[in-house]
């Protein structure tokens, strides 16, 4: 898989901003040109969800949800993987439809329309047709649905092991080497029973 070298990570309004800060701590800005954008929404939830705040490390490029400006708004200067996360229904289904007002949204549609990596990891429980007939029509269009359900096989012990079990596949799909969380079969002896 190739590595992944400009990488926008967008964040909304769902539950999960936790996620998103995980995510952002493994990320390397020296690696990587790394840029974010949040939407309003996002800004509310990360209030309730995130005590002090979302820490966004050195390096990291931010962008103004309404600034079209940003290089990355053009299919001309595309970068090379998008993750929203974690991803509202009411940006998915944005995305969806082709909706495209703001520069998360536009972004998304450059990204699909250049054919590189869009990673959406969605967090709504349950989930009703309209949502579910969105998610189609995205796998469609080539992005990667990447929910936010975590797994609990390699026996995390803190919300922050937890959220990794996620983050960890959401960097083996940027092709990004990790030790987040152990893989199946590979962790300690006397872990094997599930
Ligand atoms: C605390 C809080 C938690 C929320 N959790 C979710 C969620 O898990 N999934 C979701 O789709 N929307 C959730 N919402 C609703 C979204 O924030 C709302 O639909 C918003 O319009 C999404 O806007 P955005 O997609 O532009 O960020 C939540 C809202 C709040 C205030």
């Amino acid at each position: 898989m190739d590595v992944c070298v400009k990488i926008l990570v967008a964040i909304t309004g769902a539950s999960g901003s936790g996620y998103a800060q995980r995510l952002l701590d493994h990320l390397d800005p020296k690696t990587h040109a790394l840029h974010l954008v949040l939407s309003r929404n996002a800004e509310t939830v990360i209030a309730s969800e995130l005590p002090g705040g979302l820490r966004i490390p050195d390096g990291v490029a931010v962008h103004q949800n309404q600034d079209f400006s940003a290089p990355f708004a053009s299919g001309s200067n595309p970068i090379d993987a998008m993750v929203v996360i974690p991803c509202s229904m009411g940006t998915l289904g944005r995305m969806a439809q082709g909706v495209s007002d703001s520069l998360l949204l536009r972004a998304a549609d450059v990204v699909l329309k250049e054919r590189k990596k869009l990673i959406l990891v969605p967090r709504e429980t349950p989930l009703n047709l309209v949502q579910v007939r969105n998610f189609e029509l995205l796998l469609l269009a080539g992005a990667i649905l990447l929910p936010a359900n975590p797994s609990f096989y390699s026996r995390p012990q803190t919300v922050a092991q937890v959220q990794d079990t996620v983050v960890a596949r959401v960097l083996d799909h940027l092709g990004l080497p990790h030790k987040l969380a152990a893989r199946w079969r590979d962790q300690a002896p006397g872990m094997e029973e599930r």
